[in-house]
């Protein structure tokens, strides 16, 4: 027994609503798209699960931060789905998948066909577990992927006055979640084992401001090493955590950050991987003809790269491979390959940053730090592939984009330095 569509998405996260927006654009009529989400609500903007969902005063709360809301773009509530003729099928997670014959099995069961598939499974975060570290799941140890795992996070936050928390891990969901602990008058201790917090992008020179900043709001950095052990009471909570040196950090909870996998094993055996995701070429294409992937779990051409394979975690790229994906299946002539400025930012406390292409060869700092306006150029064979700004304007974010779309020459490193963002003003 089962169920038949013409297009189904699997996977019901940020992915899903910026697909499900552009099936409806496209007119898709009503009974033909169906959204399999094991999450239990229509898709939302997952960022603010680490920024606007943990502030302490009006916190933001669904419905509204529903796609695609992140993009200024529509709402997209279960209302809409409704009015739209999208079924959405949610609280149910598929366990096999068989391209071959088009179909899905839910967990109970169901079989759900389709002509074609978006897949759009993301990903999930890593365990401690998978690093030899036991009892991560303590009743007061976080990690953060999905609403559920938010609201946990707020009802351990608010369960005490004050106290500590231990973040493990220097990366996004490190910072941010340090970040909103802070704002909820927690003492934070961030533990890493890189020299420097977002080691994956930031710059020594970067990173020393937001860990400058981080400790002038009371968090403690221990750099260059992990933990090792918890330390539980006779309830199982954990009371403190035990570093690879011994040390012992006590702690009233702990938030986890360390990385994510991409939702790829349904598709292991059946269709291309590389770099960890689902490989599609430019119009979000799988090695199966009726099956595209998008979003954190596929590995798509970078045209700005010379087409090299990469796989992004982020939601702007989220976003648009799912709407090309849409594109290229409705308008297949009209669709040309994803062409794609790979866009990452960030915002905690009063900070907020964003960075346009990659960061590889030699970086250029320039503007004031102390004024916590600055930023960083990556140069790369005589022209711009990468570029980093904190505290700028529309204007500037657009100008230091275009520098990087363009490569813009950048042969004399002095000038680039001294003039700062106004260099890429002269694209
Ligand atoms: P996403 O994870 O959004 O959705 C996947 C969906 O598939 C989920 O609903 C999941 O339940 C479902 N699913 C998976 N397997 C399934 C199965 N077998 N059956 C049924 N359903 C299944 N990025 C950024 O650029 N700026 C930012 O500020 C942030 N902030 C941020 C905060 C937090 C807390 C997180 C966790 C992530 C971010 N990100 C971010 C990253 C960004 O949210 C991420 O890149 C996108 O959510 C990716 O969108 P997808 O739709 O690919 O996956
Ligand atoms: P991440 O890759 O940003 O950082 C992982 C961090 O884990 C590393 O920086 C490292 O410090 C730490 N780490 C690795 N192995 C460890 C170990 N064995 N013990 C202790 N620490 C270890 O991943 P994340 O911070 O977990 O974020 C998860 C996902 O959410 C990513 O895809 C990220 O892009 C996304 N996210 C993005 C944003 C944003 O773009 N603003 C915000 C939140 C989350």
């Amino acid at each position: 027994m089962g169920r038949a569509f013409v297009y189904v998405i699997l996977g019901g996260g940020v992915a899903a609503g910026y697909a499900a927006l552009e099936f409806a654009q496209r007119g898709t009529a009503p009974g033909e798209l169906c959204i399999i989400s094991e999450e239990t609500v229509a898709p939302y903007e997952r960022p603010a699960l680490s920024k606007g969902f943990l502030l302490p005063e009006a916190p933001a709360r669904l419905p509204s931060f529903h796609t695609c809301v992140g993009s200024n773009a529509q709402r997209l509530t279960p209302k809409w789905y409704k009015e739209q003729g999208i079924e959405l099928v949610l609280g149910t997670r598929v366990k096999s998948a068989d391209v071959k014959r088009k179909t899905l099995t839910t967990a109970a069961g169901e079989t759900i066909s389709y002509k074609t598939l978006i897949i759009a499974t993301g990903a999930r975060a890593l365990k401690l577990e998978e690093f030899g570290v036991k009892g991560s799941d303590a009743e007061n140890v976080c990690y953060l992927r999905n609403l559920a795992d938010a609201t946990r996070l707020v009802s351990i936050m608010q369960s005490f006055n004050g106290g500590n928390a231990v973040v493990i891990g220097g990366g996004y969901i490190g910072m941010e979640c340090a970040a909103a602990l802070v704002t909820n008058r927690i003492k934070v201790t961030m533990v890493f084992p890189e020299p420097h917090c977002m080691a994956r992008l930031f710059t020594p020179k970067i990173a020393d401001f937001y860990e400058a900043y981080y400790e002038s709001r009371g968090v403690d950095f221990i750099k260059g090493t992990v933990l090792s052990s918890f330390e539980n009471d006779s309830d199982g909570k954990v009371t403190a955590v035990i570093l690879r040196d011994g040390t012992r950090v006590p702690t009233n909870m702990v938030v986890v950050g360390i990385g994510i996998r991409p939702n790829t094993s349904l598709f292991e055996g059946q269709l291309s991987i590389e770099k960890g995701g689902i490989k599609v070429n430019g119009r979000m294409q799988t090695s199966n003809a009726s099956v595209y992937a998008v979003g954190d779990v596929a590995s798509f051409p970078v045209k700005l790269f010379g087409s090299d394979i990469r796989r992004l975690e982020h939601v702007d790229s989220a976003r648009k491979t799912a709407r090309h994906a849409v594109s290229a299946i409705f308008a297949p002539e009209a669709t040309s390959d994803f062409d794609y400025l790979p866009f990452f930012y960030s915002r905690v406390f009063t900070l907020s940053w964003q960075f346009y292409g990659e960061n590889i060869g030699d970086a250029i700092h320039f503007g004031d730090f102390l004024a916590g306006r600055f930023g960083a150029y990556w140069i790369n064979k005589g022209r711009i592939v990468g570029a980093f700004l904190e505290g700028g304007n529309r204007e500037e974010y657009e100008a230091i984009a275009n520098a990087v779309k363009l490569k813009m020459m950048a042969k004399d490193e002095a000038e680039v330095e001294k003039l700062g963002v106004e260099f890429a003003s002269k694209v």
